[in-house]
């Protein structure tokens, strides 16, 4: 895949966007995150507050997932972080976990920024960020464990449960955040959105199956996912405010603002009502 493909073109824009809102690193995300379940924490607080709390959600997903997938008591010692974004998923492993960590990513504009994250985090001896298409992969055991963090949403799914199942040791497991279609009316508009191609829950079982996984874990977070999307529209209008009223620049253009907190309420309602699932998956291949 080149630069000029609609998915690393998409992400080279959205690199300034996303150190600007998920920021100050080094750990950076970039997917949603969970809240206690119930819980609706007030929206009427400055921006600070918002984005500190965007960022506790996003790595309370990933606590989530390390102790629902085994990681705390067993940590893979070579893990595969499958399309990386910046990286913030990898340093967490690394730092949380002590993994050695192989980061892809076909964004060439995320590799340096992530090299600079991860020298930053002091964990340069454990995390390697590299530039490629998972769909070309061609090592074969060379992983405990792989995680894909919402990126399998991007990819050819037969192809990735196939190359990873051959990059993995016997036993290897692979853990997987992603939104899932319920109700395929909603699929133009979020994969237009965010240049995806979502599946259904039953596609990504088949396309494991056939590849020799089998499947651990299924665990539906999506009424717990659904408050981010609040309180990342209130993030997103308090920016808005912040340059009408003020006229500070912002590296996010006001168009895509305002685009982006009215897609935020449909965004909500399509999670409120289960159109769209989002889910922790846990697929093992047979081994040891
Ligand atoms: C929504 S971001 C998720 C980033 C990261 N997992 C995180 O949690 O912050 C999706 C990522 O998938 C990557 N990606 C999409 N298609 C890919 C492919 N074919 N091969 C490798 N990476 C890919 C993008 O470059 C981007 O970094």
């Amino acid at each position: 895949m080149s630069e000029e493909t609609p998915v690393p073109s998409y992400y080279s824009r959205k690199t300034a966007e996303i150190l600007h809102k998920y920021g100050p690193g080094p750990r950076i995300h970039f997917h949603v995150g969970m809240f206690e379940p119930g819980l609706s924490p007030n929206t009427t607080v400055s921006q600070r507050v918002l984005r500190n709390r965007l960022k506790a959600s996003q790595e309370a997903a990933l606590d989530h997932a390390a102790r629902t997938w085994g990681v705390a008591e067993d940590p893979p010692e070579q893990l595969f972080d499958i399309g990386c974004g910046i990286g913030g998923g990898s340093i967490y492993w690394a730092q949380e976990y002590g993994c050695h960590v192989t980061a892809i990513t076909v964004t060439a504009k995320h590799v340096p920024v992530m090299a600079d994250l991860v020298r930053e985090a002091g964990v340069e001896d454990l995390v390697t960020p590299v530039l490629g298409d998972i769909h070309d992969l061609r090592e074969e055991t060379a992983y405990d464990a792989a995680v894909a963090i919402e990126s399998s949403g991007y990819m050819d799914r037969e192809r990735l449960f196939s190359v990873v199942a051959k990059a993995l040791k016997p036993g290897g497991w692979f853990g997987i955040q992603e939104h899932f279609l319920c109700r395929p009316e909603w699929t133009t508009f979020i994969d237009g959105y965010y240049k995806t191609r979502l599946g259904t829950l039953a596609e990504y079982i088949a396309a494991a199956r056939a590849a020799g996984f089998e499947l651990e874990q299924d665990e539906d977070i999506t009424d717990r996912v659904a408050e981010f999307w609040v309180q990342s529209m209130a993030w997103t209008t308090a920016e808005l405010d912040k340059v009408h009223r003020t006229g500070t620049e912002s590296p996010i253009a006001a168009d895509r603002l305002l685009e982006s907190a009215l897609t935020h309420g449909k965004l909500f309602r399509a999670w409120r009502d289960h159109a769209v699932e989002t889910r922790m998956l846990l697929f093992r291949m047979e081994g040891d």
